[in-house]
């Protein structure tokens, strides 16, 4: 049978029915290590505040220190019959030290404070080691980068050719969004890092407990301001969910580019054989499964943040049942990154890129339409008016399927009187190129100290 936390009041033991709708333990089992630290720092300030005797301290902590040794060797789990992992934990503690000294454990705390302050433990830890797989991500871009110092390719807006950019600007953007994910890992861990020990079911404790102390050793910076809002908020887990899948979708748009660059027309790249599988029927086949899942599974992360959003819209204060199912959606969150990112910073580690191909596609499309607009305004020609010349350029190109530098002296001068032989100096990628320089741009002496930058910004991180 159940051993119920709340005997007393009730004349028989919970529905069958009830029981199983009701049991986490198949999910909050992975809080077992942080329910026992938290549980070790409870004692303690039980015994601070008079509660526990030395000699029934040093039981109680001998107790959860056997326990904690049968939960890591697997020699205790959760029974059927627990409701949740700190029920069967209580249970294993009275198992230990016996009733007498386990059953005094749970003063003064409530299972709402507990499991709000251990999601928060385990969250920040995983925040932690998912921020350390963000950045592996961004160290393959930024190796790759340095890789391909001074290799153009055509930039794109709509995916239409746009203007000529050096791969390593490319690879670096989405280094950028990735260290603002980081980065926000970071922010979000001084807003989850304090303790709703304490709070009790609600309202706080009567009996003299130290919020602050339990917080200090369970490495929280402080306790809740309020026992209500510690007990009831679940924006730490809304949070992390968000960052999580920001992560997700940043990485997502990476991956759909892998995708495409992949395919026979764009041939931009090549995947390795480790990070690319192949077709049961078409023997030919080499497909970007990594890319793929890496896609599909933002999609997934997405939807933890819808789902526990909208667990969270309705709920009055203070603690409701509903807040249990806050946890499936941040865990399959982590499991999901965690499973993912090492794949996806393979796969990036070891493209390889067509150089040449790249290169020689970077003009194309008329891409350089812009250098020439640019070129116009450099000679005194209103932009307007420059824009016009360069289009008219392109039209005559277009008709006769020709590029822009094929024009010959005399079909630029038809053209337009302002376009003179020296509006060939900014007809190649070189040159095109070279003249981003502004802070941010694609000239190549820019990328190379933004590169630096992405390198230092990620050591810090
Ligand atoms: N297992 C619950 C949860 O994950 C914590 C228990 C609180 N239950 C309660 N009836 N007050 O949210």
């Amino acid at each position: 049978a159940a051993v119920s936390l709340w005997g007393g009041r009730f004349s028989g033991g919970p529905a069958d029915a009830l029981a199983a709708l009701s049991v986490s333990t198949h999910f909050d089992w992975r809080l077992a290590l942080h329910d026992l630290a938290g549980s070790r720092a409870h004692a303690r300030v039980l015994h601070a505040a008079g509660l526990l005797d030395d000699a029934t301290l040093a039981a109680m902590l001998d107790a959860l220190e056997r326990l904690r040794a049968d939960v890591e060797s697997g020699a205790f789990v959760a029974d059927p019959a627990d409701e949740d992992v700190h029920t069967a934990l209580e249970r294993g503690l009275i198992e230990r030290a016996g009733p007498e000294v386990g059953g005094r454990l749970r003063a003064g705390r409530s299972r709402n404070d507990q499991i709000a302050t251990l999601g928060r433990m385990y969250l920040r830890e995983h925040a932690r080691r998912v921020a350390g797989l963000v950045l592996d991500v961004v160290d393959a871009l930024t190796a790759q980068a340095r890789e391909h110092l001074g290799v153009p390719m055509p930039g794109r807006t709509h995916l239409q050719h746009a203007q000529p950019v050096l791969l390593s600007h490319h690879l670096l953007a989405h280094a950028w969004a990735l260290l603002r994910d980081v980065d926000r890992f970071r922010d979000w861990d001084v807003r989850a890092g304090v303790s709703p020990y304490g709070s009790g079911a609600l309202a706080g404790s009567s009996l003299g407990l130290d919020p602050e102390a339990v917080a200090t050793d369970l490495g929280f910076g402080a306790a809740v301001e309020n026992s209500i809002d510690g007990t009831a908020s679940r924006d730490y887990a809304a949070e992390f969910a968000f960052v999580a899948a920001m992560v997700a979708v940043d990485v997502s748009r990476l991956a759909e580019e892998v995708i495409l660059w992949a395919t026979k027309e764009f041939s931009f790249i090549t995947l390795d054989d480790a990070y690319s599988t192949g077709s049961s029927i078409m023997p030919q086949k080499k497909n970007p499964d990594v890319a793929e899942l890496a896609r599909g599974k933002a999609g997934r992360l997405v939807g933890d943040l819808a789902g526990l959003m909208t667990t969270l819209k309705g709920l009055p204060l203070a603690y409701n049942r509903d807040l249990q199912e806050d946890k499936e959606p941040v865990f399959d969150a982590v499991d999901t990154l965690e499973l993912l990112l090492p794949a996806f910073s393979g796969m990036v580690a070891t493209l390889a890129f067509d150089t040449g191909r790249l290169a020689s596609l970077a003009p194309q499309g008329f891409s350089l339409a812009t250098d020439v607009a640019e070129w116009l305004v450099r000679q005194g020609v209103p932009f307007r008016v420059a824009h016009e010349v360069a289009g008219a350029c392109v039209r005559r190109c277009e008709e006769r399927g020709i590029e822009l530098w094929d024009l010959t002296d005399a079909d630029l001068a038809e053209v337009s009187e302002h376009l003179t032989p020296g509006v060939r100096e900014v007809l190649s990628v070189e040159g095109s190129l070279a003249s981003r320089a502004g802070k941010g741009g694609t000239a190549p002496a820019r990328v190379a100290e933004q590169l630096d930058r992405v390198v230092a910004v990620a050591r810090e991180a």
